[in-house]
């Protein structure tokens, strides 16, 4: 996490710095700092807290200079505040360093190689600068490579060094770090997106890769200090930063955009009334004697996907699925082979855990694809096979769009594997392709029924201090994201049962008034699920209940209830999370969260 920004050019940095830092807040919003080269020294602004604050503080200062660098912070190593904030110096000020990533052996070489010096932060980050200024022999390319080969971890650095008041140092390992040239100068940035006002290409920072910018040129070099040649890559407009469009915030827009991102990701996936994913070295030779079995890996809401998705694959192509967490399974010895196709979800692609499952799995000979929403990042860039989700950029950190836009990749996957396995014919994958097209629309009929009814309930829900989701089978799935939603921006605690797991112990929680939301869409097993809505019913829970119009009679009892358009079973996922979707940021806003920046979260996690 955590966002690092660096200015060469002809007029004032500070400007660049703070729009950079805009763009990159989503990455960490504990504190954020700059620092910038102000006649021979180098002189910092920082503050705990949001970008404003900084803005504030320049703007009563009024720096001025035409190199810097900025960061805005997710705390890993010390809490949020102004001594841990970036930039980090060394003693001497000669130094100056901002920081993405961790350095796993920061306490290793505070006892080793920094023995004895003071530090001015709780920070991991700190120890960089110091070797810094230990290995500085006047060449700073040179002591970057001595410095990077004592460093173990994730890292990108932005380098201000105070003998080159022209230039921009910068290097990274295992983390994002991209620059670029300008006609005036150029820019060192996290996130090529934040360039995209000022530059068509960028330059990725590979591992252990050095650049060096000034006003006129850009050279790089490998880990070792030697001389490279590097290509520009084109800045993705998929990758501009938009606006809020008059909404109060992006998660608003964001999930008015969910019928879009499906159109977006489906159609260039539907040929001939079947699925065709094109560029995915997925042969029916391979799905039929090769394939024999599917492991789905990601993180959070890109976990919850992974969930249905192991549901469908297992289902509709009689194929072994599991899906697993990132952060689990990068430390197991899974049982997996070059029979095993491994997909990794991610909207950032960024993700560390994400990021070390996937080489785990690429060790253990496992075919590799991967569903990412981000073009160029690290995880697309080390799969065997990406397929894109088009949800253009998502700003709130709470995914929406991204997460439907997944779902819908999985849907397409498990039935191009269906056909490839011979377990669907061709009649039936017309059925569900025709389906799967006309999700867009059925998704926007979800939101235009709902709206209102969710902005209602959530002045109840706002009130409750927990909830419970419920559902079996697919609703348990979505009831896993309904609930991540519903915490992560409404600070109420919440949490999602398999139906029938409640009577094994959660009822004992269940008491008159306890808001329950009960996911009741699988008409197969509806009996199931009502039986268990009676059972907390019966303990005085608040009850509400999701279903399809199919369904709706099944429910005419409950006063409280989301109804969602019929499609297939296997789809209604992609309809059910919506109204939930609106609840969460509803309630989210009656108490007045702040729902696009969640407290201690970030868009994209790098580090473990
Ligand atoms: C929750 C949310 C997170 C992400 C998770 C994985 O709303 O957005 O749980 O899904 O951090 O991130 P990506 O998809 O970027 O790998």
């Amino acid at each position: 996490m955590c966002g690092i920004i660096g200015r060469v050019g002809s007029d004032n940095a500070v400007p660049y710095l703070l729009k950079g830092l805009e763009c990159l807040e989503y990455r960490g919003y504990d504190s954020a700092g700059i620092a910038l080269f102000s006649a021979e020294t180098i002189e910092s602004y920082k503050t705990v807290g949001r970008l404003s604050g900084l803005r504030e503080i320049t703007e009563r200062a009024t720096p001025v200079g035409c190199v810097g660098i900025g960061h805005t912070r997710w705390a890993t190593h010390g809490g949020p505040s102004v001594e841990n904030a970036h930039p980090h110096f060394s003693h001497s000020k000669r130094f100056a360093l901002v920081h993405n990533g961790i350095i796993e052996n920061s306490n290793e070489l505070a006892e080793s190689e920094l023995k004895g010096i003071e530090y001015n932060s709780e920070t991991d980050t700190e120890k960089a600068v110091h070797l810094l200024e230990k290995y500085y022999n006047g060449n700073v390319v040179e002591t970057i490579s001595k410095v990077i080969s004592l460093l173990k971890g994730s890292y990108a650095l932005g380098i201000l060094c105070k003998d080159h008041p022209d230039t921009l140092f910068c290097t990274a390992m295992s983390s994002p770090l991209v620059a670029a040239k300008t006609a005036d100068g150029g820019f060192i940035c996290s996130d090529a997106g934040a360039l995209s006002a000022y530059a068509d290409g960028y330059y990725p920072i590979k591992n252990g890769e050095i650049c060096v910018l000034t006003k006129k040129s850009i050279e790089f070099y490998d880990q070792f200090g030697s001389s490279i040649e590097k290509k520009a890559v084109s800045i993705d407009v998929g990758t501009l930063t938009s606006d809020k469009q008059g909404y109060d915030h992006y998660m608003m827009l964001e999930m008015l955009q969910q019928p879009d991102a499906v159109r977006d990701t489906v159609i260039p996936m539907i040929k001939n009334n079947g699925i065709n994913i094109e560029n995915i070295d997925l042969t029916d030779d391979y799905i039929k004697n090769e394939l024999h079995e599917v492991v789905i890996v990601a993180c959070g809401s890109a976990y919850h996907a992974g969930v249905v998705g192991k549901q469908l694959i297992g289902s509709l192509a009689n194929i072994r699925a599991q899906a697993e967490i990132a952060s689990e399974f990068r430390y197991t010895e899974p049982l997996i082979d070059k029979h095993t196709l491994a997909i990794f979800i991610s909207q950032s692609g960024e993700t560390a855990d994400t990021l070390a499952a996937l080489r785990l799995a690429k060790q253990k000979g496992a075919k590799i694809l991967s569903v990412v929403n981000v073009c160029g990042s690290a995880i697309a860039n080390e799969s065997d096979n990406v397929i894109y989700t088009k949800a253009g950029r998502e700003v709130a950190v709470a995914t929406t769009k991204a997460y439907s836009a997944q779902l819908a990749v999985l849907y397409a996957l498990a039935i191009r594997l269906a056909r490839g396995k011979g377990t669907m014919c061709a009649e039936t994958e017309k059925r569900m392709t025709y389906e799967l097209a006309a999700l867009p629309q059925k998704i926007q009929q979800t939101i235009d029924r709902n709206i209102e009814k969710a902005e209602i309930y959530a002045q109840r829900f706002s009130k409750a201090t927990d909830i419970y989701f419920i559902g079996r089978r697919l609703d348990y799935a979505a009831s896993l994201e309904a609930s991540l939603k519903m915490k992560e921006i409404s600070y109420i605690h919440s949490e999602a049962y398999a139906a029938g797991e409640m009577k094994h112990g959660t009822l004992s929680l269940i008491e008159t008034g306890v808001p329950v939301i009960a996911l009741a869409s699988d008409g197969e097993i509806f009996g199931k699920t009502y039986s268990n809505i009676c059972e907390v019913m019966a303990r005085g829970a608040d009850m509400l209940v999701v279903t399809t119009e199919k369904n709706k009679h099944l429910v005419s009892e409950f006063k409280n209830t989301f109804i969602v358009p019929d499609t297939l079973p296997e789809f209604t996922v992609s309809l059910q999370i919506v109204p939930l979707q609106l609840l969460s940021y509803y309630t989210a806003k009656k108490k007045g969260c702040d729902i696009d920046k969640p407290k201690n979260l970030a868009k994209s996690v790098t580090v473990e």
